[in-house]
């Protein structure tokens, strides 16, 4: 496990997923009754932007650095909201990752399950979540601990899976994942991180994904530059099974003026697509 997010928290990617993050999380607590947020591949919950890594790539500057300096039109900003007000004032300096995003989101009546394999990560994460009765954290393989996780006794809820992408067969891993997940537990909303590099790969994953029947399943890619199999990353996706009914439409809208907004050169772009049935339900 070499993979250290620290050198890419706050880039166009991070932006992507926790922006729809935020829209999700929010559309679950439309509903009085709390649910369960699970993240299986937690990182470190806060991420210093001038530390020594993320100083480093400097990735953030095109990121969240680009983000809060433009205006939006209202319907735009209205949905940059919820992630923009969970990052907070401090959004360019101190970056929340996923876990203290969705803590920070999260009412008391909802909880948050939350996973990271790497020890040294884990304890920092530990401290940087601090005491919260709404929390379980476990160090531990997310994918592993997922059957113990699902359903949820809210019933109710989001899975996240974010993983490296280190190892060749990640994404067919992801797929098995959440093919147990699912089955133990059909309602629950999950997102799958993947970064887009390997166009191939990534064709025979959402094929398989239509092989098994999910019968909701939302793609959402964006390109900052035009897709390139080496090198740095430069596009990003996720897979969303059971995706809340106002996504797709806030996708369309969202994603466009994203891919605006953060364009590194020619070929950014943004696609929305109902892998499987109705996302407008
Ligand atoms: C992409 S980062 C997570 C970023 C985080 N989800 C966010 O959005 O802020 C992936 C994390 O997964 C951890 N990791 C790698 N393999 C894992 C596994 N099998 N189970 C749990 N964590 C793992 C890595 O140490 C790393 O911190």
């Amino acid at each position: 496990m070499n993979y250290r997010h620290a050198f890419h928290a706050g880039n166009f990617a991070d932006v992507f997923k926790h922006l729809l993050l935020a829209l999700m999380l929010d559309y679950l607590k439309r509903k009085e009754g709390g649910f369960r947020y699970i993240d299986t591949h937690a990182g470190l919950g806060l991420y210093d932007l001038s530390g020594d890594e993320a100083s480093r790539t400097g990735e953030w500057v095109d990121g969240i650095g680009r983000l809060v300096k433009e205006s939006f039109a209202p319907e735009i900003a209205a949905l940059l909201a919820p992630y923009l007000q969970a990052l907070g004032p401090q959004a360019t300096e101190l970056y929340a990752g996923s876990p203290v995003l969705a803590q920070r989101l999260l009412r008391k009546q909802d909880r948050l399950t939350c996973c990271e394999l790497h020890e040294e990560d884990f304890h920092t994460l530990e401290r940087r979540m601090g005491r919260d009765n709404r929390l379980i954290l476990r160090h531990e393989n997310g994918y592993r601990a997922l059957k113990g996780l699902v359903p949820p006794t809210e019933r109710r809820g989001l899975v996240l899976i974010d993983p490296p992408f280190e190892e060749r067969d990640e994404f067919q891993t992801m797929e098995e994942a959440l093919a147990m997940a699912w089955r133990k537990w059909p309602t629950g909303i999950y997102a799958l991180w993947y970064p887009v590099k390997d166009l191939r790969a990534i064709g025979q994953f959402v094929a398989r994904l239509k092989e098994r029947a999910i019968p909701r399943i939302l793609r959402l890619e964006l390109a900052v530059e035009a897709v390139r199999s080496e090198g740095g990353l430069c596009a990003t996706g996720l897979i969303i099974v059971n995706p809340p009914y106002t996504l797709e439409e806030q996708a369309r809208r969202l994603l466009p003026v994203l891919a605006k907004v953060l364009a590194r050169g020619p070929g950014a772009s943004a696609l929305v697509e109902v892998v499987q049935g109705e996302a407008l339900a």
